[in-house]
């Protein structure tokens, strides 16, 4: 039995590696074969290679060469490519990680190829917004997929809602945490990282969301409110290329730099790792880092109006405060005042998801 193992932009990486992993550990004995595809979504060294490197990712078996353009664009070439590859490499199933473009374009591609089945790892996450294209990319993707794999009892509830079988969802906990707990420990080994305070008296940022960064007002009022924060907390902020661009086509450049946040290249997995784990407060629009902070209780201010990981703020340490530079100041004089959620670690989030999504995959092939 053979699966293509997909993945496209930046946050497929770590969840793609313990899958691999996971099947490279168990080799012939898990009577499954498998290919890694890179679609080429995310082609910079610093977007991709470097996390090949670092998560001891294999060299792809196919590499798609797709890069950037409009969403229809992109898609399109994913489709092309990826079509190609399915009539040549024959496999069973493909397993697609997260709800980026490649990930959608790979899963449509595949079941109107010969009804090849698909696996959605990180499945049924609903933030019920149709202006996010990640958004759009779940509801597809989880529509065609014939094993859905979720993080949080959430996804289920939405899955079963939404009319998908009980017996296709599969609750295995979080991709992302193995990828976490097992990078955590290659830490001590690595040489101090310099220039941080050693108090955890910083903040980190990542900002890269279309709807934060996209429009002048909102990515106006965001700094606005960040560099109000930055003069209590300097601030860290490992810059996306599609946030540096709108900072200069926006003219926001000299606001940010009489600010106390300091912009920096985007980080590998580890270097950024080392950066927000002991960081006071991490402010973000990521979907993974809000799972990150709350599998190892670092604050979190989540800068979007809504999240399709509620367990992050239920259970763990993630607060959504909006968009609006008041809103984002307001949460942060409760952070000033000790109102500092740390939050719990859900179930499942223990390091072991690989293991349980190979085991299901391994069912499903005999
Ligand atoms: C994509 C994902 C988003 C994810 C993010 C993580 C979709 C819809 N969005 O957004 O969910 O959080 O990746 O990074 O799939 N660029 C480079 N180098 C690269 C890749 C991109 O410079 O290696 C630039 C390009 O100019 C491109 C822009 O970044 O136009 C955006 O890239 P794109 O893949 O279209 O979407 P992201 O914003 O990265």
């Amino acid at each position: 039995m053979k699966i293509l193992v997909v993945a496209g932009a930046r946050p497929n990486f770590m969840k793609i590696a313990p899958i691999v992993r996971e099947l490279r550990r168990r080799g012939e004995s898990s009577g499954i074969s498998w290919e890694i595809v890179h679609t080429g979504q995310h082609y910079d060294y610093a977007m991709s290679k470097v996390f090949f490197d670092e998560l001891d990712l294999p060299e792809p078996d196919y590499f798609l060469e797709a890069g950037s353009g409009s969403h229809a664009e992109q898609a399109a070439r994913v489709m092309v490519a990826f079509e190609k590859v399915c009539l040549e490499s024959r496999p069973d199933m493909i397993v697609v990680v997260g709800d980026v473009n490649s990930t959608l374009a790979c899963a449509v591609t595949a079941k109107k190829l010969n009804n090849i089945r698909v696996a959605h790892v990180e499945a049924g996450l609903r933030s019920r917004d149709m202006g996010m294209p990640e958004e759009i990319n779940r509801i597809v993707t989880d529509a065609l997929s014939d094993l859905l794999f979720v993080t949080e009892p959430s996804g289920r509830d939405n899955l079963l809602h939404e009319g998908k079988e009980e017996g296709k969802i599969r609750l295995v906990g979080n991709v992302m945490v193995d990828t976490l707990f097992q990078q955590l420990k290659r830490i001590p080994q690595l040489p101090a990282a310099e220039g941080l305070p050693e108090d955890g008296s910083y903040g980190v940022i990542t900002l890269h969301r279309p709807s934060n960064v996209d429009d002048l007002e909102t990515f106006r009022g965001i700094l606005e409110a960040l560099g109000k924060v930055s003069l209590e907390l300097p601030l860290l902020y490992p810059i996306h290329p599609r946030a540096r661009k709108r900072i200069e086509e926006f003219q926001l450049g000299a606001m940010v730099r009489e600010s106390g946040i300091r912009l920096m290249p985007p980080l590998s997995y580890i270097n950024f790792l080392r950066l927000w784990k002991d960081a006071a407060l991490v402010l973000t629009d990521s979907g993974g880092l809000q799972e990150e902070t709350t599998a190892l209780s670092v604050p979190c201010f989540t800068v979007r109006e809504n999240t399709e990981r509620p367990i992050t703020v239920d259970v763990g340490s993630n607060t959504l405060v909006g968009t609006s530079c008041e809103g984002i100041l307001e949460a942060f004089s409760r952070f000033q005042a000790g109102q500092i959620k740390t939050g719990q670690v859900p179930d499942l989030w223990d390091g072991c998801a690989a293991e349980r999504i190979v085991d299901a995959l391994g069912d499903a092939l005999k």
